[in-house]
């Protein structure tokens, strides 16, 4: 199985799910790798340097990709293959979503993260993806009910798929994942919580996971 982390700006937080996703897939008994599509900046790759340093349970199996085809290539080898991609994926992007079981786009409550988000969703509406397999995530979230009301009803305004739960933007989760950790691994149950949920919303999506859960 194949799960897409897309996004048409930087920095909304794909590298930070993909690891959330792994970790508490891995957890369920699902051999999982985390591959990395963004080999210049490879911050999957350098996460899982420290979580090894840390010695962290389970591994995440991880590994910098020059090609999208070449990770797909390799995706049967795993019970899920996380592909982590780069900002402004375009071509790319669209190969990996055409491969993909879910794609999922995270996004911010703003307009500025979430107008462009739209567009790239409606792009692969229009390359043949399914809409049903794809799902916008509020990621890095900071912000009131009131704000999560609005984006929300933006996005469904925009006919677009969105996950119940929020990832919210921590100090914990940060300082966490400088250490090698998933959010959901921080040593503050509440915090954990919030992000198995995300974690948990995602594995819903997938066919058979919920057994396996
Ligand atoms: N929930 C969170 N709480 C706190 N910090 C976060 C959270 N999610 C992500 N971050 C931090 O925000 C920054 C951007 O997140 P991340 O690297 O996951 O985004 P990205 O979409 O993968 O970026 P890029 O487009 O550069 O690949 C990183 O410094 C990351 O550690
Ligand atoms: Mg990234």
């Amino acid at each position: 199985m194949i799960i897409s982390l897309i996004s048409q700006k930087g920095g909304v937080g794909k590298s930070a799910l993909a690891r959330l996703l792994a970790v508490e897939v891995a957890r369920a008994g699902w051999v999982v790798k985390i591959a990395d599509l963004d080999p210049a900046q490879g911050t999957s790759t350098k996460w899982k340097a420290r979580r090894d340093q840390s010695g962290l349970h389970p591994e995440i199996a991880v590994e910098k990709y020059r090609t999208v085809d070449r990770a797909i290539k390799e995706a049967g080898r795993f019970d899920l293959m996380i592909l982590d991609g780069p900002a402004h994926a375009e071509q790319g992007g669209r190969t990996m979503a055409r491969h993909s079981d879910l794609v999922l786009m995270p996004t911010g409550y703003s307009l500025d993260d979430m107008e462009p988000q739209v567009e790239a969703a409606y792009e692969l509406e229009e390359a043949g993806i399914a809409t049903d397999r794809m799902f916008f995530c509020f990621c890095r979230a900071k912000g009131s009910e009131a704000e999560d009301r609005a984006a929300r009803a933006y996005l469904t305004k925009a006919r677009v798929n969105v996950l119940d739960p929020v990832f919210p933007e921590l100090a914990s989760i940060r300082q966490g994942h400088a250490e090698g950790r998933a959010a959901s691994e921080v040593p503050f149950p509440k915090v954990q919580e919030r992000a198995v949920a995300v974690a948990q919303a995602i594995m819903n999506h997938l066919p058979g996971m919920k057994e396996a859960a």
